[in-house]
């Protein structure tokens, strides 16, 4: 496990949505290095534990990443302005391992779980098909940045009000009835993985899950993310998410 702490400008803050933020740091330790699935942890002022947060792209020296306010940290950061100083863990985990990104390949996204999807897809370019499920039209985010990674971009709400009216897992059997699909890759809330892990199983298609958990140390130092997982020989033991993963082997995942 190799990661870097280090403090960095913020040179970009945008507010697509008034509870969301699109941040852009120029952090060349970290963006340098730093591969599709990884996240960072962000210190937010005074709070002793640090947040985890996926990294959305990695281009040069710039480090983008995206997140909602839900309590005091991410309220604290959503705070910082351009020209303020972020203090930075990172790269942490173990992202996406891609096995050939000339084949079609289908990304499954929920809620925040979209933000690591846009650089994962990117190596894919016009092979990649892009799943993104949101509670509602006014939740949806990020649409032209998947398109403009030349995705084929499609979106599902619950309640209908944009896309289709459904679950994001229904776009996947539709997807996968269309045509051959080499790997499924997605984040987002436990039931939507834990559904496009049943789907990758009967199409027999490869497929790696990035989980969320709550997190303390972010650095498998404490335990707090512990997540069940089965051996080949079938035993079963924990991993951390924090530094095992965040991504894991859909066939891995004990639910
Ligand atoms: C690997 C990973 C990547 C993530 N990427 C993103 C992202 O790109 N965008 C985004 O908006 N959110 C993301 N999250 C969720 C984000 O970490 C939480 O929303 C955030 O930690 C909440 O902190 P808070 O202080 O605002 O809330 P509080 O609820 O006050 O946090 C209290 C404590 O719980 C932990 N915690 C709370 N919710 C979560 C959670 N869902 N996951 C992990 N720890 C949590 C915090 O780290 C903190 O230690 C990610 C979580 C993980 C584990
Ligand atoms: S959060 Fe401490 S071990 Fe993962």
């Amino acid at each position: 496990m190799s990661f870097t702490v280090t403090t960095c400008p913020l040179v970009e803050a945008r507010a697509p949505r008034a509870d969301l933020y699109d941040f852009t740091v120029c952090c060349p330790e970290i963006a340098r290095i730093a591969t599709p699935g990884q996240f960072i942890m962000v210190r937010c002022g005074e709070l002793t534990l640090r947040r985890p947060i996926s990294i959305c792209d990695a281009e040069g020296d710039l480090l983008r990443f995206v997140f909602e306010v839900r309590g005091a940290g991410t309220a604290w950061l959503a705070e910082r302005k351009v020209g303020d100083i972020l203090d930075i863990l990172g790269p942490q985990g173990n992202g996406f391992t891609f096995d050939d990104t000339s084949q079609p390949a289908v990304f499954v996204g929920g809620g925040i779980g979209i933000f690591p999807l846009l650089h994962a897809c990117k190596p894919f370019g016009t092979q990649a098909t892009v799943l993104l499920g949101f509670r509602s039209a006014d939740l949806v985010s990020m649409l032209e940045d998947f398109q403009a990674a030349g995705a084929d971009v499609r979106l599902a709400t619950d309640n209908g009000t944009a896309g289709h009216h459904g679950l994001v897992t229904d776009l996947l059997r539709a997807r996968c009835d269309e045509g051959p699909v080499s790997a499924i890759f997605a984040c987002g809330p436990k039931p939507m993985l834990r559904a496009t892990a049943a789907i990758a199983e009967e199409w027999e298609i490869p497929c790696q899950l990035s989980l969320e958990q709550r997190m303390a140390c972010g650095i498998g130092a404490c335990l707090g993310c512990a997540q069940k997982i089965r051996h080949p020989d079938g035993t079963e033991t924990y991993a951390h998410v924090c530094s095992d993963g965040p991504v894991f082997d859909a066939r891995v995942v004990v639910w």
